[in-house]
């Protein structure tokens, strides 16, 4: 499944062009005077006083709004469309639809399936149907109400468990099928089963979740003359720019976009939307500036989701604890459109303990719903949901500890990947032994296991995880520059998508050079004026960016040294800058500071280059992570409280103690949001249409809904195998293993599993009263 998706994203593994190396790539670093410590944000002023400018903030002289009228049905034909309304209308000075010869572009869901902008057959609500651009927001949204539509509306399925049923409708002409069914299969499950002491099966489910970013998803565009500017609310400009070039048939050099800061992506900010091209058309047609974004309602339809999950789990497990054989099928769905409704939902089946027979089936299905994108580790929660109570259950089966079992499974290389490649560095071990002991999980777990009286019961559960990216690698170009008086500058492409990497870049070149994070003067996220970067997405900023800015750094100190090395008459080994000044290391009384050196002022400026150096060949870098919840659950509501967290993590070296916990923080509130509330609840029945599309009635967690006592325990093993900062990536691997974590927890707390999403007090209310009437009926002899 990760075959299907090596764009930019995924970059590792794919063969990339030979990146110049100037030199040699420095050494690990041994002693840190600032990379580790808690730093706080660079641009922490800005944010909080709200001077920070994000893509929804921009307003230019001129600028239009622009709006866009969608399908209200989940399978609809335009049959007409009659716009003159909203052409007349009070400050409406353009729309599109299908019949606009400006509109006539095709969006390339895949190779095989491009689709009008405005395609006349919708295949899910929220499709685009037509669009306008006003002198104001309620102008160009009071005009969508004018455009006349006749649909034609066609019988739908937006559950994929029924997506193959006989006379389901297609949502394609080819079916309902995506691809083939996936296979992966290694060993012979069949024997692995054969050799298993414990042989146990279960059914899970993992519901729709909605990214919900606090910024929506969108731009500005403004045209000037055949050049393309756009303030993009995304994860990567480079992505941003390659795109909307492609879809509009322009040169790379002509687009340019910005995008400075973004409020949350998740995932599902790594690709343009039809929005930005509309926006871009609307412009280019009305000769101003379209500011266009998403409504706070539509982003529940048309910006992506973390597509549901049906898998089924058969595990084997021998009575030392080794696990024998594993078996997953899974059903999926990206909605409408090819959107990888199955991708790495089976990764951690294949590759996060040792394992020698997996076999894995996935069918990716169409529905008429939203297209999925990636969502925060995609595909793992889902497939840990699955894999990390199964381990849970079969440590209970043959009475071993669940921390033991897991610690009996550890692989020190890649099982799923050709050749075996050994993982630069393997910190799972750590990660549990750790965890437990700040978790105190052997004398909570005995004392929650005796004790099951009363309505209130605590329970302690855990679970782990790999994520399958997170080494980063090429390309990556960053540029350091030194003015005379000691300031700097780092020049850089990739997009700090409010996980603290402009904080970090700027840690890595006060370390080297000697100066203060807050002095770096930050250019980035900026195809006009930055170096190339790809994404940030795949938990890999910090591990493709920091070697790249650590180079760009050296390549500037080692050009001040030569110059104060020949002002001094001190050799070059002998320096080192401190506080603004080149120093002596031999002697701290014979220095000289930066704005004094002679040879630089007569430069006026030094500019260093650095670029991300290639991984280790024949070796693979991946995070790991494991967590302890306790929780405490009221047999008679249903409610479950979750008390604590400890969340562990081998992500490398610790870069910024505080955006590193702050991640950790983050993860688990989200890991929550899945477990207990989050749901994309669609009318199967009548309409088709989502029901609770807005943030009222689709929760996501609060400050109420996460416990207070919450600890981020970083394994900080850096990784001087992996590159040159050491780090590995961490935003991702956080999330990961939460959900499956509470609901062991839940599990020890009740003895009831539950294997689908969300945990609601009416879920669980159902689970306890079958298991009682169960438990009635088994004692009165009825069986079951
Ligand atoms: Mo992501 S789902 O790596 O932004």
């Amino acid at each position: 499944m990760a075959e299907e998706r090596k764009d930019t994203y995924y970059a590792e593994g794919v063969p990339l062009p030979e990146t110049p190396q100037p030199g040699a790539q420095p050494k690990p670093w041994q002693k840190t005077n600032i990379i580790g410590k808690r730093v706080a944000r660079v641009d922490a002023y800005e944010r909080v006083s709200g001077s920070a400018e994000f893509p929804s903030d921009v307003v230019l002289p001129d600028m239009l709004y622009g709006a866009i009228l969608r399908s209200p049905h989940p399978h609809a034909r335009v049959k007409r469309i009659d716009t003159s309304g909203a052409e007349k209308a009070d400050g409406v000075h353009a729309v599109l639809s299908d019949a606009s010869p400006e509109a006539n572009i095709y969006w390339p869901y895949s190779r095989e399936i491009r689709m009008k902008l405005f395609d006349p057959l919708c295949r899910y609500e929220g499709e685009p149907v037509a669009a306008v651009a006003a002198d104001t927001p309620h102008q160009a949204h009071d005009a969508l109400r004018l455009i006349k539509v006749e649909y034609e509306i066609l019988p739908f399925v937006v559950d994929e468990r029924k997506a193959l049923d006989q006379g389901a409708p297609s949502v394609h002409a080819s079916g309902n099928r995506v691809t083939p069914v996936q296979v992966y299969e290694r060993g012979d499950v069949q024997k692995g089963f054969a050799e298993a002491d414990v042989v146990l099966e279960e059914t899970y489910r993992t519901e729709c979740e909605i990214h919900t970013p606090m910024e929506a998803h969108g731009c500005v565009a403004k045209w000037d003359r055949d050049r393309l500017t756009l303030w993009e609310s995304t994860q990567g400009v480079y992505a941003i720019q390659a795109r909307v070039a492609e879809i509009l048939g322009l040169p790379l050099s002509k687009v340019r976009v910005i995008g400075h800061y973004m409020g949350g992506g998740f995932g599902s900010k790594l690709q343009p939307g039809k929005y930005t091209i509309i926006a871009a058309l609307l412009a280019r047609k009305t000769g101003r500036p379209v500011k266009l974004f998403v409504t706070r309602e539509d982003t529940y339809l048309v910006v992506g989701n973390r597509p549901p999950a049906n898998m089924r789990l058969k595990a084997g497990v021998k009575k030392d604890g080794k696990l024998t054989a594993l078996y997953m099928s899974g059903i999926g769905t990206g909605g409408a459109y090819p959107a990888g409704g199955t991708s790495l939902l089976d990764w951690v089946v294949k590759e996060l303990y040792a394992c020698p027979n997996v076999k894995t089936e996935l069918s990716d299905l169409y529905i008429n719903a939203g297209p999925a994108r990636p969502m925060r580790a995609p595909g793992h929660p889902q497939g840990a949901w699955a894999l990390e109570q199964m381990m849970d259950a079969l440590a209970e089966k043959i009475g071993m500890d669940p921390v033991e079992l897991r610690l009996k499974n550890i692989s020190l290389f890649s099982q799923s990947r050709d050749g075996n490649p050994a993982y630069t560095s393997t910190g799972l071990r750590e990660c549990l032994v750790e965890g437990a002991k700040a978790f105190n999980w052997n004398e909570l777990r005995k004392k929650t296991s005796a004790d099951k009286k009363g309505h209130i019961r605590r329970g302690v559960g855990m679970a782990s995880a790999v994520w399958f990216v997170g080494g980063g690698g090429p390309p990556s170009t960053v540029i350091v520059k030194l003015f005379s008086d000691g300031s700097v500058n780092l020049n850089m492409g990739a997009s700090d998508i409010g996980t603290g990497t402009k904080t970090v870049m700027a840690m890595v070149v006060a370390e080297e050079l000697g100066v203060k994070p807050d002095v770096i003067q930050i250019e980035h996220a900026d195809t006009g004026t930055t170096q190339y970067a790809t994404s940030s997405g795949g938990s890999k900023t910090i591990p493709t960016e920091s070697p790249a800015v650590r180079a760009a750094a050296i390549a500037v100190k080692q050009q001040v040294l030569k110059i104060a090395s020949e002002e001094l008459k001190i050799p070059v080994a002998d320096l080192t800058i401190r506080d603004g000044q080149v120093v002596s290391l031999a002697d701290a009384s014979k220095k000289v500071r930066i704005p004094d050196i002679a040879g630089l002022k007569r430069q006026g400026l030094l500019v260093g280059i650095g670029y991300r150096h290639p991984n280790p060949p024949d070796k693979i870098t991946n995070p790991f992570a494991a967590q302890f919840c306790e929780v405490e659950v009221n047999m008679k509501t249903g409610e479950v409280k979750i008390v604590r967290f400890v969340g562990t993590n081998d992500s490398g070296r610790v870069m910024d103690r505080l955006t590193y916990d702050n991640q950790v923080f983050g993860g688990i509130t989200m890991g929550i949001g899945l477990a207990m509330i989050e749901k994309r609840a669609l009318d199967a029945g009548q309409t088709g249409k989502m029901l609770n599309r807005n943030w009222h009635d689709y929760k996501i967690p609060t400050a109420l809904d996460v416990p207070a006592d919450m600890v981020s325990l970083p394994i900080d093993l850096p990784d001087p195998a992996a590159n040159t900062t050491g780090a590995k990536g961490l935003g991702e691997p956080v999330t990961i293993p939460t959900a499956a974590a509470v609901a062991n927890a839940v599990y020890n707390a009740t003895g009831v599993r539950v294997t689908s999403t969300p945990m609601s007090p009416v879920q669980l209310c159902e689970l306890f009263a079958r298991t009682t009437k169960g438990a009635k009926d088994e004692k009165a002899g009825k069986g079951r």
